[in-house]
């Protein structure tokens, strides 16, 4: 198992109490979970939340000794809410979203995330999902398909390597990971620095087969509006349309004092209003980066909602 990213950040940032309640929204192989449960002792619950059945299912054994305090769901955390309220986890201590992809989905080439090793063209997080990576490949539109590179992967060659998926899939359809990831590369231009060619494109279709964002968007509102006044939210990131959608979110809670004509300030915001518990995001140590690559470019931000 790998270890969990920024773990002693989240659970002091999350001001983890003995005898709370959290939810790990994005529970993966458990690494955080294992770390909070153990910090709120025998008497905290936990509600572990991912869409993935194989990482539940790793999770299970991880955090089997904790068996009594721990609460499995196999749920989009696009649900939260509903999924708290089934579990009695309204009004929890604190939420947790690791965000992204674990690293075993990524070194299994069989769940078709990889662009270095081959596999199907697949890459849905939730194999219940009835469409895949190769669907949107091979059935969209060339200008479907150069906005979702662009707009998900912030890819300059968009229209390019859409172009040439069209053309190539016109002679044979996509069907294997290596197979697509050959031809962006060619219609990129080859290879310059580390960063593979295909990471921008492969990234972009892997948020949009999982609808990340939208996710993201309507799952942090629910913990927002479920955690008690208090209570924390801890989400870390690992790109920067990931972290400028959390900023944006809790902006609009944290909201702002605006002068009034008639003098004094008011406040405006979205309510539930939220502080910041860091002002700018916390990211991890030299050493942290350089025993798990993975950490390199993740961003942890901290929010509290306010005691009204
Ligand atoms: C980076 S991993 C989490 C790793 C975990 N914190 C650990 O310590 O092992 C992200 C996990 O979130 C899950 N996930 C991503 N988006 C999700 C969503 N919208 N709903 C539920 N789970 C999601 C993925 O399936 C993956 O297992």
């Amino acid at each position: 198992m790998h270890k969990p990213v920024m773990s002693a950040e989240v659970i002091e940032g999350l001001a983890v109490k003995t005898g709370g309640r959290y939810i790990d929204a994005t529970l993966g192989d458990g690494g955080h979970a294992q770390a909070l449960l153990e910090a709120i002792g025998p008497t905290g619950r936990l509600l572990g939340v991912d869409r993935d059945a194989e990482a539940l299912e790793q999770a299970r054994s991880v955090l089997w000794d904790w068996r009594e305090q721990y609460v499995e769901a196999r749920a989009n955390f696009e649900s939260l809410a509903e999924v708290a309220s089934t579990h009695d986890f309204l009004g929890a201590d604190g939420v947790l979203f690791d965000l992204g992809v674990r690293s075993a989905q990524l070194d299994h080439p069989e769940r078709g995330f990889s662009f270095m090793q081959d596999g199907p063209l697949d890459m849905r997080m939730d194999q219940r999902q009835d469409w895949t990576a190769a669907d949107l490949v091979n059935e969209w539109t060339e200008s479907e398909l150069a906005q979702v590179i662009w707009r998900y992967g912030e890819e300059r060659a968009a229209r390019r390597i859409a172009a040439a998926v069209v053309a190539r899939r016109e002679e044979r359809r996509f069907t294997r990971t290596l197979d697509l990831a050959e031809v962006v590369e060619l219609a990129v231009g080859g290879r310059r620095g580390k960063t593979h060619p295909a990471t921008r494109t492969f990234q972009a279709l892997r948020m949009r087969v999982n609808e990340e964002l939208q996710a993201i968007e309507i799952g942090v509102r629910s913990a927002i509006d479920l955690v008690r006044p208090g209570g924390r939210i801890a989400v870390l990131t690992y790109h920067s349309l990931e972290d400028r959608l959390v900023k944006q979110i809790c902006n609009r809670h944290v909201g702002q004092w605006q002068s009034l004509q008639a003098g004094g300030q008011e406040w405006v915001g979205e309510q539930p209003q939220l502080q910041r518990v860091t002002r700018k995001p916390l990211v991890p140590s030299v050493a942290e980066v350089r025993e798990n690559p993975r950490a390199r470019s993740a961003k942890l931000r901290i929010v509290e909602r306010m005691k009204t």
